[in-house]
């Protein structure tokens, strides 16, 4: 199997969540959303290494916070995490992560404010990924009508809502095929459009609506419940990790 490394973007200050904190360190259940992202990449049992990308301010807290997450997963050795430095963008921090993992064969960068993502879902895209697809996106169907509009909020267009997805993470990639990408990066919003750029046919698989991105406080409150009422609860490899 070629090495998977996983990228965590968990830069971001988290405007729209209006927390003091970053908000991938911002705790839901108790537990900061990184910790539970990176504890869902390593319970995938698809994963070799992540790489965590954080404010430069917060890299000795996240290091500590996760420190006891080198478990295994699955029948895989134990999985090394490294905290590295962001940017202002999320693209930045994606390509500090890039840096950082030089040596892998697939990318997996997977947003830390997904932290409920369950590892079934990670599963299903890096395996695709080990199958032959270059590029690979969660994909679910879109529940509202999607609209277009003008400057002025005049409707310009309706797509048809048949061949509309909401895409999520993680996003897994041929390691070249990223670094390419975001060689020529010009600022697209997800990384699978930077790579659509380059003419690369991108595959989705079925995405999980525990994978949603908290992004305002209704998110938050959302992922609290979940979690509380045990429909989503922390993997196993977190539990090991509070044990040791
Ligand atoms: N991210 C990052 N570096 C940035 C911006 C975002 O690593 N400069 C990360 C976030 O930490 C998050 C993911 O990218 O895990 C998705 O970004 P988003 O949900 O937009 O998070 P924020 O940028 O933190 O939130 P907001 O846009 O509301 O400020
Ligand atoms: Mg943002």
């Amino acid at each position: 199997m070629r090495p998977v490394v996983a990228l965590v973007p968990a830069a971001g200050r988290g405007v729209r969540l209006g927390e003091p904190t970053p908000k991938a360190f911002v705790a839901v259940g108790g537990t900061p959303m990184v910790r539970l992202a990176v504890d869902g990449l390593i319970a995938s049992g698809a994963v070799h290494r992540v790489v965590v990308v954080v404010p430069a301010e917060l890299v000795e807290t996240a290091t500590t916070l996760l420190s006891t997450t080198s478990l295994t997963g699955g029948s895989m050795p134990p999985v090394p995490v490294h905290v590295v430095v962001g940017g202002a963008e999320r693209t930045d921090s994606v390509r500090a992560g890039i840096a950082a993992a030089p040596d892998a064969a697939f990318y997996l960068v997977h947003d830390a404010a997904r932290a409920l993502t369950p590892p079934e879902l990670i599963a299903r895209v890096a395996a695709a990924l080990q199958a032959g697809s270059q590029a690979v996106v969660p994909a679910l169907p879109v529940v509202d009508t999607v609209k277009s509009v003008d400057d002025a909020g005049i409707v310009t267009g309706t797509p048809d809502r048949a061949h509309l997805r909401a895409i999520q993470t993680p996003q897994g990639f041929a390691a070249d095929l990223l670094r390419r990408a975001y060689a020529t990066d010009d600022g697209a919003t997800d990384d699978a459009g930077l790579v659509e750029r380059l003419g690369v046919a991108v595959r989705t698989v079925p995405g999980d609506p525990l994978a949603f991105k908290i992004t305002t406080p209704l998110d938050l409150h959302l992922a609290e419940a979940l979690l509380a009422d045990g429909t989503r609860s922390p993997v196993a490899g977190h539990a090991q990790a509070v044990a040791r």
